[in-house]
Order: C-alpha cells, then sequence, then structure tokens
C-alpha cells in the first residue's frame, strides 16, 4: 500500500514537472512565428560544428576546466596550438552540401568565452590570442552562402572564462548577483554586445544559445535579447535555449520514443561521444545507425544536427567525413522521402518510421534493420497505386488480406520485399495512394 502511494506521488510529479517546465517554454505563440518556421521544418538535417581551443589537446570542451579534469591554466594555453593552418571554409561548406543538410551551426563562441570572430569587447578570441590570427567565422559563413546553407549561431550565454561572470569552475564562484549587481550589469551589456556585434556583422538565419541554464530569463534579459536580434533579423529563428524565449526545442542526445508534442523541434547529436574533437574517442556511430536516427527524428516531425568536431588546424577527421559523405549518399538516393515531408503515421500502423508529403498522398515507408520478406501497413484505407523502391526503377507488388466488401475495416496490406533490391543501409518504399491518406483506427466490425 505504501509501496503503491509512493508510485502514484512520484507520478503524479513527474507529470507536473513535466507540464510546468513546458509551460515555461511557451513564451512565443507558435501562430506569429510559422511562417519563418518553414524552411526550418523542410530542411531536416542540419550540421553542427563544435570548433574551438579545445581541439588542441582533444579535451572535453569548456567541461574539461569546469569539472576540474585539468586546470584552467593548462585547458587555456591550448589557444597557442589554435593555428587553422588547414582551415579550408570552402571545403567545410562544400562536404556539409553533400550531406544533404540545409543549414549548419558552428559554435561562434562555446563556455570558454573564445569568440571565433573578431570581437570588439575586451575578452579571448582566434584573433587575438590564437596563431590563427584572423576571423574564422566571416568566410565560413560566406562559404555556407555560396552553397545556399543556413547560416546558424551556436552562442554560449554563459562565459566561465570572463571575469564578470560568476560562475567559473564546480563549487567554485567568482561572486553573487545579489551581492555585486553593478559586476553582473556589466556581464549584461558585454555578452549582449557580443551577440550585437554578429547579429549585425554576419546576421545569422539561426541563433543557437546554449548554457542558458545557470541564470534566469530575467537575468539574461531573454526577452530583450530575442527582441534586440528581431530587429535586426526579423526572421532570424532562435533556438529554445534562452529560458522560454526561443522558438524550437533542442533535446540533446535524446532520441524520442513517442512523436513530442513540440510545434518545433531538434534532436542535437554528436557522431563519436564527443562534441569537440577526441582524438581517443572512437565510439564512432555506423552509418547505419545514423541513418537509422536520424530518420527516426525526421518519422516523428523533427531534425537532425548532427555534430563534428574539425582539428585545431581546420582538418575534418576522417571518421566524420566518412560518416557525412555515407549520409549524403543515402540521401541523394533517397532524400525525396525526407526533405519536405511531414512526420509520417502515428504508431501502429507500420512497424518502422514512414514519413508523407505535404498534399497527404504519398506515403514513404523506411524498412528498419535490412528488412524483406513481407512488410505489412494497418488501417490503411486507401488503395494504393504503386509501389516504388526509391532511387530505382524497381516497382512491387502488394496484396490486401482481411477485406469485406461492405465493411468499413479495411484489409491489411502486404509488400513483399526481395532481398536484392535493399539500400545498403535503410530501403524505402514510396506508396502512391488514390487520394489522400485516410487511416482507420476503429474497432472493427461496424465502426
Ligand atoms: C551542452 C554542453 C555543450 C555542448 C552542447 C551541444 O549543453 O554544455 O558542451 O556544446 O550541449 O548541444
Amino acid at each position: 500500500m505504501i509501496k503503491k502511494c509512493f508510485y502514484t506521488f512520484c507520478i503524479s510529479l513527474a507529470l507536473l514537472l513535466f507540464f510546468t517546465n513546458t509551460n515555461a517554454q511557451q513564451k512565443i505563440n507558435p501562430d506569429s512565428i510559422r511562417s519563418k518556421m518553414q524552411w526550418f521544418a523542410d530542411a531536416k538535417l542540419g550540421i553542427f560544428i563544435h570548433w574551438g581551443m579545445y581541439s588542441v589537446n582533444g579535451v572535453d570542451e569548456s567541461w574539461s576546466f569546469y569539472n576540474k579534469k585539468i586546470s584552467y591554466a593548462d585547458y587555456i594555453k591550448q589557444m597557442k596550438g589554435f593555428t587553422a593552418s588547414k582551415y579550408d571554409p570552402q571545403a567545410w561548406a562544400g562536404l556539409i552540401k553533400e550531406t544533404g543538410a540545409r543549414y549548419a551551426v558552428i559554435t561562434t563562441k562555446h563556455h570558454d568565452g573564445m569568440a571565433l570572430w573578431p570581437t570588439k569587447q575586451k575578452h579571448l578570441s582566434v584573433v587575438n590570442n590564437t596563431p590563427a590570427k584572423r576571423d574564422v567565422l566571416g568566410p565560413f559563413y560566406k562559404a555556407l552562402d555560396e552553397q545556399g546553407i543556413k547560416r546558424g549561431a551556436y552562442f554560449s550565454l554563459l562565459d566561465w572564462s570572463h571575469p564578470d561572470y560568476p560562475g567559473f569552475m564546480k563549487d567554485t564562484n567568482r561572486y553573487k548577483i545579489a551581492e555585486q549587481p553593478e559586476r553582473w550589469k556589466r556581464f549584461q551589456h558585454f555578452f549582449q554586445s557580443q551577440i550585437n556585434e554578429i547579429n549585425t556583422a554576419y546576421k545569422p538565419d539561426l541563433w543557437w544559445f546554449d548554457g542558458d541554464w545557470e541564470k534566469s530569463a530575467d537575468e539574461w534579459q531573454s526577452a530583450d535579447v530575442r527582441k534586440q536580434i528581431l530587429a535586426i533579423q526579423p526572421d532570424a529563428i532562435i533556438n529554445g535555449r534562452l529560458q522560454g524565449y526561443g522558438d524550437y526545442e533542442t533535446p540533446e542526445q535524446n532520441f524520442p520514443v513517442s512523436k513530442p508534442k513540440y510545434n518545433w523541434w531538434e534532436l542535437c547529436m554528436t557522431t563519436n561521444n564527443n562534441w569537440g574533437y577526441h582524438p581517443d574517442d572512437t565510439a564512432y556511430k555506423t552509418p547505419f545507425e545514423i541513418i537509422t536516427i536520424f530518420v527516426d527524428a525526421v518519422s516523428n516531425g523533427g531534425n537532425l544536427l548532427l555534430d563534428i568536431g574539425p582539428k585545431a588546424d581546420g582538418t575534418i577527421p576522417e571518421e566524420q567525413v566518412h560518416i557525412l559523405k555515407e549520409l549524403g549518399k543515402w540521401n541523394k538516393k533517397n532524400g525525396e522521402a525526407i526533405f519536405n515531408t511531414l512526420a509520417g503515421l502515428p504508431q501502429g500502423h507500420f512497424y518502422g518510421p514512414t514519413t508523407i508529403t505535404k498534399d497527404s498522398t504519398t506515403l514513404y515507408l523506411f524498412l528498419p534493420a535490412q528488412t524483406a520478406g513481407n512488410v505489412m501497413v494497418k488501417g490503411l484505407v486507401n488503395d494504393i497505386r504503386d509501389i516504388q523502391v526509391l532511387g530505382t526503377s524497381i516497382h512491387l507488388q502488394h496484396k490486401v488480406v482481411g477485406k469485406i466488401s461492405w465493411s468499413p475495416v479495411p484489409g491489411l496490406v502486404f509488400i513483399n520485399v526481395p532481398e536484392n533490391v535493399r539500400d545498403e543501409y535503410m530501403t524505402v518504399l514510396k506508396l502512391t495512394l488514390d487520394k489522400p491518406v485516410k487511416l482507420y483506427r476503429g474497432q472493427g466490425g461496424l465502426n
């Protein structure tokens, strides 16, 4: 009995926290931003780039000193090795284009405070503190523009290196805001000036804030930050890490089990188990795993922001290049089922991910884990006009079983997929329907 009460209590608490949390995110009316969100909803794939001094020794980005794995002095010394000597922004943009991604987000400044652009504020930058000695952000944005790829700016609100920022390392703070409000005001002015610099110089299409968890919306002045960005770039999209003042959610490394209720969301995910370059982390996901995760996100209405961590000289590790190229190859063949589509069927109709076209007359079935043989679709009222193995000229037959002519209950659709038509990673079947998709989710009989 006590156990039961305890469980009920825990579940209620979890639900309460969940809803409070969701409500906290709802400061923006979805209808007012729907049209500017369209390119993002259609884009499905973005490439995330973590590039900073941490790539010199291959340590955890910013967290290595925060968590006292290495000393702050040793961490910051890495700036001397940030050469960008082989940095080729055109090649980066070309590779990103090859993946099929429609946007890229780069760390303009991580929690360690080093700016990739020539900031006018008195603080760390690639220009003043590293042998690279130049703006590495501008040329990348220019190269993205040339490829027609939208430009995103990751920006850490918190800045553990800044003398006016209260937090420094785990259990080691500089001061308390309540005790030195003027000092915090100086920091507010500093970080907002940096945002303003980026916004006026580069006009990013998307802002990807991070580190909001250390302070409240009032302390960050989130509403003002948003207002100021939009005053210059009215169509800029802002991610959800601005304490409730963003446009979309960013479930980090979190693979949703069911379709999230958010209007727009993006799963950000590493290619191995680190955001920045980490030569001792060889736990790379295979292209098959990446594609599976990507399709899963898209079929649930989200995007994937797939991260890479270039080396300090600007080269991209070959394992990451391999993943990006394989993903690109797959997208080239199967992208019709991904880009500009909508989330697929509710769970239960097909044992695998699905997407549909905006007019909902074409349904794409993704066959998980090299499936072959008879695959089944349940509760599909439509007639199927054609089934094509995407990216090939192969058309498949199907069979409907269990359909009684006078009953509203549709039959089961079986499609026989021969082994030799399978894609190397994930096969997609394109089902052309007679009219917009209609599903049956009733109880059977005459219902
Ligand atoms: C985090 C981490 C960070 C990483 C980011 C990417 O919140 O602090 O190191 O840059 O997530 O999503």
